[in-house]
Formats: structure tokens, C-alpha cells, sequence
């Protein structure tokens, strides 16, 4: 057991209605083993109510700081680290110009190895704890994510990305000895799913990159193995780009729109999480409720690549799940500071329908309670395991300084209460806001 007295930031279990964030001046956190040996959240709350309960725990104290969930990145690209900050004139020249070039080079055990030590340091440096994140097409870069990430206890999903069409050839999923791309793709998905799905803290995600990059075989493939497997992950790319919807609705006509064709292979259940989700009518809003997807909204790539605005409005109206993510490297940061700022950006243009704007609270949530929600990690009574400090969640946290630098140190001092406090970091802040990232042991 450990104690930790600070300032706490957590979220109200969830409920109808807005997310309600939590917060203790002065509060304890303890953690410790659970069944499993886990360290997970035994208690928290204010310290005057609870340090009776600590008597026999070390407790390290830590004056003007902040501890808060660890962040969720619902979606980011292992192999596009480098190409971060690579300008294009809209999606599909972006991944043909710098994307798939870089991409190969994945193939490499040594590169992808060297990439994913970087990849994971980059990621917990900016508090994110949890991650679904897309390897490339081939398993060695799988492998390298996998066991750098058990390595460091770190959460994380990723799987085999699924590609045999409509790509350089050597970023195809590559033919086995007996047997074409499209079944050994699927084979070394399952392999892989063998391997490390549900290994301490790791998970699997059927991986098509997007529809257009697969044949009808494989995209049924993918589908047919998911209902084998009914608690690995799904993950794909849908409705970014006008280009690329109209590519999508070019190569599988008979789906109702490019939404559908997902559904139309069995890709769409809980646990599937479809990056971007912007160009959707209210038919596609309401197939995502219906069969339990979620969206992972990657504002800060949306803008980068001009792709448009997640309509915030249509997916509360209708009642989707959803949740932040960087999407690097089409996205411009690891920060979930500069997702969550962007998000409040792009929920702008929401406000001017509807007359609402996400609250600091609400983007706090999407990219931590509610991300965490999306994924589905629970535990035996139902709740989230993940992206929250209520009693029972694995322990990852980070611990905020809001001091970090001289401008936070002026805005957060001045904040009269939470929202403004929560705004001022979501504005001001990056990894240098993150003091330390604790990951929860076994
Ligand atoms: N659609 C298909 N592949 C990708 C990718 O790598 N990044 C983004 N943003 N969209 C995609
Ligand atoms: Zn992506």
C-alpha cells in the first residue's frame, strides 16, 4: 500500500447527463494490490476524512500538485512518429507521400524496435497511460509495441494493420509460403491475437486500416474472426476526408454509405473504435449507437489535414460513445493539453448550431473518464478499470504541476474555481505540466 496526499482531480461515476468532475483541495489517494496484484485506487478523497485509514502507509506528500487519471489516447500511429508535422494538401497525398514510405521501413525488427522505445517514452512523458494504437502491416512492428508496452506495464491495445489492395506493394500484408496476402494477413492477426491478447495488460485490435486498402476477402476475414473473438478490439479509420469517402463509396457500392460497409463485414460492435467519424449523416449516428462503436476524435489531425469538424452536436443528439486521441502522426501532438485545446476549437463550430461549447470538465472526460469508458476495460461489477481514480481503477496517474512554467504559475494562481483552473492548463499546458507518470504494477 502507498499514500499519496495532493490536490486530486477525478470523475463522478457516470451517469445521465453532463460528466461531473470531482476535485479535493487537500485529498489521499491510496493505492494497492488488488485480487490480481494489480496496484489499483483503494481509496480516495479528502485527506481529513481518510488519513485515519493510513496509519501504517507511507505517504509522500506532494504540496501543489494535482494527481489526476493518467490519459487515453483512443487512437495514434506507432510507425508515424517521424512523419509528425508533414504538410499535405488533404488526407490521401499525405499518406501516399510520407505515410506509406515511412511505414515500410517497419518491416525492420531493429527499426521498430528503436521506434517503439521512443514511442513509448514520448507517450508517458505527456501523462497518456492507456493507448489503442495502429502498428503497421507488418507483425514485427506488432511484436516491438507489444513487448516494449509489457515492458513498462504501460495499457495498450494495437494489432496487425490489414492492407491488401490500394497500397505500395511492399506495404501489402505479405503472402505466406502456402497461402495468398489475404488469409495470411488474417492468420498472423489471429497468431498475434494468441499471443498477446489479454497477457497482464496488453490487448488485441483487428486492424483494417480503412476499407478502401482491403478487398471485400479481407475485410469478411476480419469480421469473421472478431465474432470468434468477442473481447478483442476493433479499429479502423472512417467518414474523414470527402476524397476518401468518395473513394470508399466507389470501391463497395452496395453499403448504404461508408459507415455501413463496416457493419456490412461485422466490424461493428463494442470495443470498435472508428478514428474521425466527421462527414456522417444521422442514419451513420445512429448505427453507431446501435451497434455500440465509438468514435476517436482526433481534432488536432482533423485540422492538420483539413479534414473538417467533429459535429459534437449530431453525436450527443443521437447518443454515440466517444472519446479524444492524438492520431499522430497526422496529428501534430502527443500533448493530450493541445488535443483537448483543439477539441474545444473544433467544438466551436458546434456552439453556432446548437448554442453549446464542451466545458473544460467535458474535455477533461473525453480524453480520460470517457476515453476510458469507450475501451471497455471493466471490471467484474461493470465499471471502467481505466481513465479514472474511483476506487478500483488501476492506478495510473500523473501528477500536474501547475507551476511548470511562468505563465501557468500567473493563470493558475488567479483561477477562482475548477473550470478555470482545469482551462487554464488545457490552454497553457504540454509535457512540462506533466511532473511524473505512475503506471499501476503487478
Ligand atoms: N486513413 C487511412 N490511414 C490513415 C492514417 O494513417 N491516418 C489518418 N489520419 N487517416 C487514415
Ligand atoms: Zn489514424
Amino acid at each position: 500500500m502507498k499514500a499519496y496526499r495532493a490536490s486530486l482531480l477525478w470523475f463522478a461515476p457516470h451517469h445521465e447527463g453532463p460528466p461531473q468532475a470531482l476535485y479535493e483541495e487537500d485529498g489521499l489517494l491510496l493505492v494497492g494490490p488488488n485480487a490480481a496484484g494489480l496496484q489499483v485506487v483503494q481509496a480516495i478523497g479528502s485527506w481529513r476524512e481518510l488519513y485515519a485509514q493510513c496509519a501504517q502507509v507511507p505517504v509522500e506528500h506532494l504540496p501543489g500538485r494535482i494527481i489526476a487519471p493518467g490519459f487515453v489516447d483512443l487512437h495514434v500511429h506507432f510507425p508515424q512518429t517521424n512523419i509528425i508535422g508533414s504538410p499535405a494538401s488533404g488526407l490521401l497525398p499525405w499518406l501516399e507521400n510520407y505515410t506509406f514510405p515511412e511505414e515500410k521501413r517497419f518491416a525492420s525488427m531493429d527499426y521498430a524496435a528503436e521506434a517503439a522505445g521512443f514511442f513509448v517514452d514520448e507517450l508517458l512523458r505527456n501523462g497518456v497511460t492507456t493507448t489503442l494504437a495502429f502498428a503497421s502491416s507488418h507483425s514485427t512492428s506488432v511484436n516491438a509495441l507489444f513487448a516494449e508496452a509489457q515492458k513498462r506495464s504501460l495499457r495498450l491495445i494495437t494489432g496487425l494493420c490489414l492492407m491488401d489492395r490500394n497500397a505500395p506493394a511492399d506495404l501489402l500484408n505479405q503472402p505466406g509460403s502456402q497461402v495468398d496476402a489475404t488469409l495470411q494477413s488474417l492468420l498472423d492477426s489471429e497468431a498475434l491475437i494468441q499471443q498477446w491478447h489479454g497477457k497482464g495488460r496488453l490487448g488485441y485490435a483487428i486492424t483494417p486500416r480503412f476499407a478502401p486498402t482491403s478487398t471485400d476477402a479481407q475485410l469478411r476475414g476480419a469480421g469473421e474472426l472478431a465474432e470468434r473473438y468477442p473481447d478483442v478490439w476493433i479499429q479502423s479509420h472512417v467518414a474523414e476526408n470527402l476524397h476518401e469517402i468518395a473513394w470508399a463509396r466507389e470501391l463497395f457500392p452496395a453499403s448504404r454509405s461508408y459507415l455501413s460497409t463496416y457493419d456490412d463485414f461485422g466490424l461493428m460492435r463494442e470495443r470498435a473504435v472508428y478514428a474521425h467519424c466527421i462527414h456522417f449523416d444521422d442514419a451513420d449516428r445512429a448505427l453507431m449507437r446501435e451497434s455500440g462503436a465509438s468514435a476517436a476524435i482526433s481534432p488536432t489531425s482533423n485540422l492538420f489535414l483539413g479534414s473538417g469538424f467533429f459535429d459534437y452536436e449530431g453525436a450527443d443528439r443521437i447518443g454515440f460513445g466517444y472519446g479524444l486521441a492524438s492520431d499522430v502522426g497526422g496529428g501534430t501532438s502527443f500533448s493530450p493539453f493541445h488535443t483537448m485545446l483543439a477539441a474545444y476549437n473544433v467544438g466551436r463550430e458546434g456552439q453556432t448550431k446548437a448554442g453549446l461549447s464542451l466545458s473544460p470538465q467535458h474535455l477533461w472526460w473525453q480524453h480520460t473518464a470517457g476515453a476510458g469508458r469507450v475501451l471497455g476495460v471493466k471490471g467484474t461489477d461493470g465499471q471502467p478499470l481505466v481513465g479514472n481514480l474511483l476506487p478500483g481503477c488501476e492506478a495510473d496517474f500523473v501528477v500536474l504541476n501547475p507551476k511548470a512554467t511562468p505563465l501557468l504559475a500567473r493563470k493558475t494562481a488567479l483561477a477562482s474555481n475548477l473550470d478555470e483552473l482545469l482551462f487554464s492548463m488545457i490552454v497553457l499546458g504540454d509535457d512540462r505540466l506533466i511532473e511524473r507518470t505512475v503506471i499501476s504494477q503487478a
